[in-house]
C-alpha cells in the first residue's frame, strides 16, 4: 500500500507573519494525519517554519534550487543549504518553471540527482499543457519528460522520489481535471517507470495529482488507485482548507 502524500506549494506567497500564522493554524489542525504532510514555503520562510515545525509531523519543501553546490550563482539556493534548513523535499520542474525561467527535462533530471544525492527527496512534476491535451498528445508528452525526468535513476532513487502530474491547464485555473483523466494520465506514467525499471519499482512510487484541488474535490480524486495524494496551491493556503485535503486523504 502506498503512502498518501500531501504537500502544499505556497508558491510567491506569504512574509514571515503570514507564514507564522499559517504553520500554527496548521499545526492546531492536523493532529494526526494518515497521510505524509508537506508544506513547501518560499525560501524566505523555510527557517521559520522550521523551527514551527520542531516536534511536529509536518514535512518541510522548498519549491525549487540551484544546480550548483555554490559559488557566483547570484540568488540560487543550493541543496546542501536547504538541507541545513531542515528541508526533507524539494520540488523540482515545477511547469511554473518551466515556463518563466525555462528548466527542461535534462535541468530538471539534473535538478533531482541533486536533491537525492543530497539526503532529501524531489518531487518532480509533469503535466501536459492545454494544446497537448486538446491535440491528443497527452500519453507521448507525459512519456518524453518521465523519461527525460528519470534519466540515469536508481531503481532505488525513483522509488523513494514523488512524482506531480499537474496539468499544466488545471494550475490555478479552477478547472480540475476529471478523476477519470487524472487516473488515466497516473496509469500512463507508472507505465513508463514500469517498462523502465519494474512492476515492483513503479507500485513503490507515489503519484500526486496537482491542479486545482480543493476540499471538495479531492476525496474522489484521492480515491482513484493510481492517485496516490496531492500537489496543492491556492488551497493550501488557509489552514482549514488545506486540512480539509489531508482529512480527504
Ligand atoms: P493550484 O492548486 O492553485 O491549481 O496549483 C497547483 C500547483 O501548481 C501546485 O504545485
Amino acid at each position: 500500500m502506498r503512502k498518501k502524500v500531501i504537500a502544499g506549494n505556497w508558491k510567491m506567497n506569504n512574509d514571515i507573519v503570514q507564514t507564522t500564522e499559517l504553520i500554527n493554524g496548521l499545526k492546531s489542525l492536523i493532529v494526526s494525519a494518515n497521510a505524509e504532510v508537506i508544506v513547501c514555503p518560499p525560501y524566505t520562510s523555510l527557517a521559520t517554519a522550521q523551527q514551527l515545525l520542531v516536534n511536529s509531523s509536518i514535512k518541510l519543501g522548498a519549491q525549487d534550487v540551484s544546480l550548483y553546490d555554490n559559488g557566483a550563482y547570484t540568488g540560487e539556493v543550493s541543496v546542501s543549504m536547504l538541507k541545513s534548513v531542515g528541508c526533507s523535499y524539494v520540488i523540482v520542474g515545477h511547469s511554473e518553471r518551466r515556463q518563466y525561467h525555462h528548466e527542461t527535462n535534462e535541468i530538471i533530471n539534473q535538478k533531482a540527482k541533486k536533491v537525492l544525492a543530497g539526503g532529501m527527496l524531489p518531487i518532480i512534476c509533469v503535466g501536459e499543457t492545454l494544446e497537448e491535451r486538446e491535440k491528443n498528445i497527452t500519453d507521448q508528452v507525459l512519456t518524453t519528460q518521465v523519461k527525460g525526468v528519470l534519466a540515469g535513476l536508481s531503481a532505488v532513487d525513483v522509488e523513494r522520489s514523488i512524482v506531480a502530474y499537474e496539468p499544466v491547464w488545471a494550475i490555478g485555473t479552477g478547472k480540475t481535471a476529471t478523476k477519470e483523466q487524472a487516473e488515466e494520465a497516473h496509469k500512463v506514467i507508472r507505465n513508463v517507470i514500469t517498462q523502465l525499471y519494474s512492476t515492483a519499482v513503479s507500485e513503490k512510487v507515489v503519484i500526486q495529482y496537482g491542479g486545482s484541488v480543493k476540499g471538495d474535490n479531492a476525496k474522489e480524486l484521492l480515491s482513484q488507485p493510481n492517485i496516490d495524494g496531492a500537489l496543492v496551491g491556492g488551497a493550501c493556503l488557509k489552514a482549514d482548507s488545506f486540512a480539509s485535503i489531508i482529512t480527504a486523504a
